[in-house]
């Protein structure tokens, strides 16, 4: 059996590299709170990113319940189910109801025309998902947001390093969330950070992870513990170095399975919109009626031949027993999000990823169908016996 291919592997750099940030931590004893790591890698990464203000945190998830909290947001909150499962616990953490909308058939991503009906005076946010770093219809968004007095919290999770024409896409909504988990495209083993507008913001948030301490004896706020640890933070610093080439890395294999799978009929390669600088982060195939066999079968298929792709994003969040009994998580409202959970898969995509690996990955979609049009023709071909 050949070797595994996972969906994705974390872009680890060499570990000597490390120890010179290691040994600093050692010797100057701090391990977090805001050390010397953490100030330089907020520094670094808010320069990298295009942005003015943010501020780290020590996941996406808890990044996205701080932001929620930040906004003071209540009620309602308008959400994508086509996402990872913390996009919406991070509302349940707070004590806010989802209302699930359906997405966009061609982006995955929350579809503008539909929020409106969702809206309720209950809703005080729209938490939109970038999905696969796909930018959202930021300006159809803002405009509903704008009409109605909503809040706009992205997560941005899939999003690092994604730029529209105006610059960083993190720079829309109200918050924007980053994740740095191991299998993102910039990874600090776990991390985050939120995307603030302005000084203030950051300061509040800043408190907020900080279990809401202003000073020594001062607690304003009933904070969490959100701060990215020294460890992190340094090695973050560290990935900084790597990440533009991790990205080129990336966008060849993203080309290799374009040009190799986009013929292939019955399958659909989602793709950004053009104009954008884009991250490469996974890479969605939609397997559609016309190719010869399931979404599942292919899953499996590859499965049996050591490839693991991924069902990204199946099942859907409505679908979870937390969600499933709201009135919003009913599939005939998601008509579109439901057919996307059982079609979509996503290929192994990493700046590490082997050329032969990615060889067997495409020899394999691609035989199926191969193997089917072949059959198709032989059945054609054969003579009919008139009697
Ligand atoms: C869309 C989305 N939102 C939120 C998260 C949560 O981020 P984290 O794992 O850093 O908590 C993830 C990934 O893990 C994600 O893919």
């Amino acid at each position: 059996m050949d070797k595994p291919v996972y969906v994705t592997q974390p872009s680890l750099p060499a570990l000597q590299e490390f120890i010179p940030y290691l040994e600093k931590i050692w010797e100057n004893k701090i391990l977090t709170n805001v050390g010397p790591f953490h100030q330089q890698f907020e520094a670094a990464l808010a320069q990298y990113l295009g942005v003015e203000h943010l501020a780290l945190c020590s996941n996406g998830t808890l990044g996205l319940v701080t932001a929620l909290q930040a906004l003071g947001v209540t009620g309602e909150v308008i959400t994508t189910p086509y996402s990872f499962v913390a996009s919406s616990h991070a509302l349940l953490w707070n004590r806010l109801q989802p209302v699930f909308v359906d997405i966009d058939p061609h982006t995955l991503n929350l579809d503008p025309a539909k929020i409106e009906a969702a809206i309720t005076p209950h809703t005080t946010a729209i938490l939109p998902v970038h999905c696969y770093g796909h930018r959202c219809d930021v300006e159809a968004i803002q405009h509903i947001a704008d009409r109605h007095g909503l809040k706009v919290i992205y997560d941005a999770a899939h999003a690092f390093g994604v730029k529209d024409a105006g610059g960083s896409i993190l720079r829309h909504g109200n918050l924007s969330v980053l994740s740095f988990h191991a299998t993102k495209v910039f990874n600090t083993f776990e991390g985050g950070a939120i995307i603030c507008p302005d000084a203030q913001t950051k300061q509040h948030i800043d408190h907020l992870k900080n279990f809401g301490f202003v000073d020594e004896v001062t607690v304003v706020e009933p904070g969490i513990n959100g701060k990215m640890s020294e460890i992190n933070a340094a090695f973050g610093l560290l990935q900084l170095q790597h990440i533009d080439a991790a990205l080129s890395q990336r966008q060849r294999v993203d080309a290799i399975y374009r040009e190799a799978l986009g013929g292939v009929r019955g399958l659909y390669c989602l793709r950004p919109q053009n104009g954008q600088v884009f991250n490469y982060s996974y890479f969605p195939i939609l397997v559609g009626p016309d190719y010869p066999i399931s979404r599942d079968a292919l899953y499996q298929k590859l499965r049996d031949n050591g490839i693991y792709a991924r069902r990204y994003f199946y099942p859907l969040i409505a679908d979870f027993p937390m969600y499933r009994n709201m009135p919003s998580a009913h599939p005939d409202n998601l008509p579109s999000a439901s057919l996307a959970a059982q079609q979509v898969l996503c290929l192994p995509i990493y700046s590490a990823l082997a050329a032969e690996d990615q060889e067997r990955v495409i020899r394999i979609v691609r035989e199926v169908a191969e193997e089917a049009a072949r059959d198709a023709q032989a059945a054609a071909s054969v003579t009919p016996v008139v009697a």
